[in-house]
């Protein structure tokens, strides 16, 4: 019986010297010093040993037991000790080497100008208000003087949905019937920006959605004197401070007299070029005073208010801005387009 608790001690010793890793270790813990292995055996067939070598066989394997998980520690920690070393040396991290870089998000162009419109406007008193992108045919033309069938609705090209009284805005002027509706009698100043829509052929200057930002001042004493100098103010402050403007008469539905503002153009400062096609003056909105019908159908008394309206795009003030000749840009999503605002 001791003799084969030698054997079994030197089987388990040199066995174990091959085992390098950590799966084998465990298998071989199981093997000599689980629940079922030889040497458990033999402690457990302790009393069919003859009573005089006993004592003897029974020390004899709780020595070997020691030693048995003696060296089952020491290897242990040696497998332990080569893994990391492996991983110190493989998975080393060299925190000198420079990191990536961040892709940072950014303002959209025609959002920056946005933006920049709005902050103007606010400085100078006006509110911004939301109006809807979704409108009806009453508020979009109807309540802004352009009755059914008239001509002047052929300037804008709409989107109307599978209801024909439901289209997507032509132009930011129908929140001007809602403020108005909202808050008559009191007087008004607000801007209202927001996203518009035509059903049109997609060119270098037209596209089908764009942005407008949309003024209206209604007060008792308001002149197309203020409606000069406080576009005037404007066009210096989103410009600058030298610019030059001129107010040439038009013709908007719902305003009476109707004006578009030119500033000159800065390519050629007046010159004539391809940019301004050759007039020298680039045109940047569209305004004019109240038309009586339509304070009207906003609840105003035209005998007693009187008010300016203007509409400009923040898309075409970037390109002049920026010297982008293109529209789609904007919503082409071309990163190296986007990426150099
Ligand atoms: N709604 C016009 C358009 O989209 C722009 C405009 C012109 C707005 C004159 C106004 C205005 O408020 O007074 O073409």
């Amino acid at each position: 019986m001791l003799k084969r608790l030698e054997k079994l001690a030197k089987r388990a010793l040199t066995e174990l010297e091959s085992v390098a890793e950590e799966d084998d270790l465990q298998a071989w813990k199981v093997r000599y010093l689980g629940r079922s292995a030889e040497l458990a055996t033999i402690t457990a067939g302790l009393r069919d040993v003859p009573k005089e070598e006993r004592p003897a066989v029974g020390r004899r394997a709780n020595e070997v037991k020691t030693t048995l998980e003696a060296a089952y520690e020491s290897r242990a920690d040696a497998i332990r000790a080569t893994a990391l070393g492996r991983s110190l040396r493989e998975e080393r991290l060299d925190v000198t080497l420079p990191g990536r870089s961040l892709v940072r998000g950014r303002i959209h162009p025609a959002n920056r100008t946005l933006r920049q419109i709005i902050a103007i406007w606010a400085e100078m008193g006006f509110q911004v208000y939301r109006s809807r992108d979704v409108e009806t045919d009453e508020y979009n033309f109807q309540l802004l003087n352009f009755p059914p069938h008239h001509p002047a609705r052929d300037m804008q090209d709409t989107f109307f949905t599978t209801d024909s009284e439901v289209l997507l805005r032509t132009h930011t002027s129908p929140g001007q019937i809602r403020v108005m509706r909202e808050r008559a009698p009191e007087p008004i100043r607000v801007v209202l920006p927001g996203m518009c829509y035509r059903y049109e052929q997609i060119t270098a200057r037209s596209e089908i959605q764009f942005n407008q930002v949309e003024g209206l001042a209604i007060g008792h004493h308001i002149t197309f004197a203020d409606l000069k100098g406080t576009l005037n103010a404007f066009a210096r402050r989103i410009f600058d401070e030298s610019v030059r403007t001129r107010f040439r008469a038009s013709y908007f539905p719902f305003t009476e007299p109707s004006a578009e503002m030119d500033i000159e153009c800065f390519v050629c400062e007046g010159e004539g070029c391809p940019v301004c096609r050759r007039t020298g003056w680039l045109e940047i909105l569209g305004c004019g005073m109240v038309h009586p019908i339509v304070l009207q159908n906003g609840g105003y008394d035209p005998e007693v208010f009187s008010g300016f309206a203007f509409g400009m795009g923040p898309e075409r003030i970037t390109m002049l801005k920026h010297g982008i000749e293109d529209i789609r840009y904007f919503w082409a999503n071309d990163l190296r387009f986007l990426e150099q605002f």
